[in-house]
């Protein structure tokens, strides 16, 4: 098939073109910049140079390459102060609204038959009832202050690809990656942060987060664009897991002294609400359906040891 991949150069777009080239799918790598077109060629995709913000260059780019699907990986974050979320966020949240109705229309206008798209399952699900929650579960009625307009945007994005009628929708909400290319690698901010020890551990660290291995979530994406029914898959590791459990054991991985531990005010002082919801409250997700449906296993089920071999 002609797959086209808006984000084809970021953390996930980097690991999943590959694996459409080598699966026989002709690729068409969409790019801001002209001089990014290199990295494509050697991913072995088509570059496209087209701004997702921009709707006529994105019409024309899809125009151009008439794929048959369209793999929507378009985020924009940045360093990111939690106390700020909306605000650091506010490109992310735009590629997310306006750069989702673009893709679909152009789309639309060469008749793909199936739309995938980034959603996330971070801070998405009620912090209420059972840790571990399914596709179905209820989103979060009422998210923390700082973040409203950022799950508002991952909203506008479920809603619109899964309401598109002409074609086939599918929404893949990913765990919080790890591994290569992301934030969370040998190297990288957030692994400095645990190993100088200043990622605490806020009050009693019992939100449960879902972690997936950036391949692995490739590998469910490369799925679901040849498979799989239209719908929300959440893409995540078998393990969900509180901060109090999953930080200590990371930070002995890294090597790092037992992270610090901080009372909840201190943490919403630093971290504002959503740090702190992220923290103590947010759940975490079953991958049973993307197992079940999309015939997808997670190379590294658990981030015992995925975090190890990062
Ligand atoms: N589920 C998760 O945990 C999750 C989800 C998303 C991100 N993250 C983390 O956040 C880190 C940073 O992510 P990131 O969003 O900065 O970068 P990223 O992963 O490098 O990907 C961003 C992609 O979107 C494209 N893009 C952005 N704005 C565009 C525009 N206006 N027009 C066309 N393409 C555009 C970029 O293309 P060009 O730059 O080539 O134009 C790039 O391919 C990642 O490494 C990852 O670890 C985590």
């Amino acid at each position: 098939m002609r797959v086209f991949v808006a984000g084809a150069t970021g953390a996930i777009g980097q690991q999943l073109v590959p694996r459409l080239v080598a699966a026989g799918h002709e690729v068409h790598g969409m790019t801001r910049s002209e001089s990014k077109r290199a990295v494509l060629d050697e991913l072995g995709a088509v570059p496209v140079v087209a701004d997702a913000l921009d709707p006529d260059q994105v019409a024309e780019a899809v125009g151009r390459s008439r794929p048959e699907v369209i793999v929507h990986e378009l985020t924009a974050i940045g360093p990111l102060d939690l106390r700020h979320f909306d605000r650091d966020f506010a490109l992310t949240n735009r590629l997310r609204t306006e750069g989702t109705d673009y893709l679909l229309s152009a789309g639309q206008a060469v008749g793909v038959r199936r739309f995938v798209a980034q959603s996330a399952i971070y801070g998405f699900y009620a912090r209420t009832g059972g840790p571990v929650k399914s596709e179905e579960d209820p989103l979060d009625p009422s998210p923390p202050r700082e973040s409203r307009e950022s799950l508002a945007a991952i909203r506008h994005l479920e809603q619109r690809v899964l309401g598109a009628q002409w074609t086939e929708g599918i929404v893949l909400r990913y765990g919080a990656f790890y591994g290569p290319g992301t934030s969370m690698a040998p190297g990288s901010e957030q692994f400095d942060l645990i190993r100088k020890r200043k990622f605490p551990l806020v009050g009693n660290g019992a939100g449960v987060w879902s972690f997936v291995h950036i391949a692995d979530a490739a590998e469910a994406t490369l799925a679901a664009v040849d498979h799989g029914s239209p719908g929300i898959y959440n893409v995540v590791d078998d393990d969900p897991a509180p901060v109090a459990e999953w930080l200590p054991a990371l930070a002995e991985t890294l090597g790092a002294g037992k992270p610090m531990r901080v009372p909840r005010f201190v943490g919403r002082l630093f971290a504002g609400q959503t740090g702190a919801a992220f923290m103590t409250e947010i759940r975490g997700a079953s991958n049973a359906k993307a197992k079940r449906e999309l015939g997808w296993r997670p190379a590294h089920p658990s981030w015992r040891e995925g975090f190890a071999a990062a």
